[in-house]
């Protein structure tokens, strides 16, 4: 039985990944944030088999040991500090976390198989955010990074730490360049689930408006189903590598908007969003449009969710839950 040891396990493509790998017949290790951690009864309780390690990605130690106590053949460095916006008011942390802590993985991996440096296969969640202010459309593997958030600074760190380790090391150490991905497990901090839960309030007349930041700009989503699938594959090369992973489609916020609120029935939604400056960023990644033809033909890679069925995906979870919860 195949062993694997995730980090950032409580998170949402964290619980993918683990679901997949079950699936696929793995003894599953999460390694999660220590005492009292509120989001434990969720991996818990969805996620039973998943076999729980406490830990902290800048504590190179609880790394070692997790890896002691799992002997995992594949390493899948999920855990960040993610929400980009924070990364301004929280940079040295989010450095700490997002970029030194990819240094501490690879370290305790690099320790942990001395005496075979491909022991332990390793996977790093690298992010479209490291294009920024992009300079090529569509961005693939070959596209200058150019950073716009400390967020995306520290992953550009992780990045190339990632293969320097491989090259310096001949470690195992892929790094996937994902492109947005949302589901219903996304973080309502994030802007497709913070409208997608607003769209659902709304139309059942649980909440008035909505307030957003900068509706032009434009991501290129995807389903976080699909995605995880695209790093376990990343796992199974003989050789490590990067890849982009995306739809290779780009949406506006106002695109999202439209295709939420429709969904509900409302046609026209100016009247529900509000503007509000405080969700603005200090500087703003306008586009992003991945090219991930490299995935599709070296991994046999493609996304199966589209764009409208995604949003769908989304406000009907929402509807779902916001019924349950006002007992409609
Ligand atoms: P997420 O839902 O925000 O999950 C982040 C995970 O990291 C959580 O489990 C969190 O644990 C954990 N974490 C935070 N600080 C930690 C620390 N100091 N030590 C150990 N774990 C820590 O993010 P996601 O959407 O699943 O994304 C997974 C990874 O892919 C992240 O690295 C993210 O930056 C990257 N990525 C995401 C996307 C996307 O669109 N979703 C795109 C490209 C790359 P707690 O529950 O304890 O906070
Ligand atoms: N969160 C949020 N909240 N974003 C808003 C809002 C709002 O109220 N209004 C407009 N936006 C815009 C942001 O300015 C940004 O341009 C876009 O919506 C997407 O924001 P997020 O959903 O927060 O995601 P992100 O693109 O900044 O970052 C996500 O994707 C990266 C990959 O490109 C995160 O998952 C990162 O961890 C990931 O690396």
């Amino acid at each position: 039985m195949p062993r694997a040891l995730i980090t950032g396990i409580t998170g949402q493509d964290g619980l993918y990944l683990a679901e997949l790998l079950l699936s696929k017949g793995y003894e599953v290790y999460g390694f999660m944030r220590g005492q009292n951690n509120p989001k434990r009864e969720l991996v818990e309780t969805t996620l039973p088999d998943v076999k729980l390690l406490t830990g902290d990605l800048t504590d190179l130690s609880s790394i070692l040991r997790a890896l002691d106590s799992s002997k995992p053949d594949e390493f899948y460095n999920l855990g960040a500090i993610s929400f980009v916006a924070y990364s301004w008011e929280n940079a040295h942390l989010t450095s700490e976390v997002t970029g030194l802590g990819v240094l501490n993985a690879l370290e305790a991996v690099r320790l942990y198989s001395k005496d075979d440096p491909s022991k332990v296969r390793f996977y790093q969640a690298s992010s479209s955010e490291m294009y920024g202010k992009v300079q090529t459309v569509p961005q693939n593997e070959d596209t200058l990074l150019w950073p716009r958030s400390p967020y995306g600074v520290a992953k550009v760190y992780g990045h190339y730490m990632t293969i320097n380790y491989r090259e310096s090391y001949g470690m195992h150490a892929s790094s996937g360049i994902l492109f947005n991905h949302e589901s219903p497990r996304r973080g309502p901090e994030f802007v497709t689930r913070k409208i997608s839960q607003a769209v659902s309030r709304i139309s059942l007349g649980l909440q008035k408006d909505l307030s957003l930041g900068n509706l032009d700009a434009r991501r290129d989503w995807g389903f976080a189903g699909d995605y995880v699938d695209a790093m376990w594959r990343m796992l199974q090369q003989d050789t490590a590598d990067d890849y982009v992973i995306s739809t290779n489609e780009t949406h506006s916020i106002r695109e999202y908007l439209d295709l939420a609120f429709k969904h509900v029935g409302i046609e026209d939604w100016t009247p529900y969003v509000k503007q509000d400056p405080r969700f603005m960023r200090p500087a703003e990644v306008d586009l992003l449009i991945g090219d991930s033809t490299k995935a599709r033909t070296t991994l046999g890679w493609e996304p199966k969710v589209d764009f409208p069925s995604l949003v769908a995906m989304m406000v009907d979870s929402d509807l779902a839950e916001q019924k349950r919860l006002a007992g409609l």
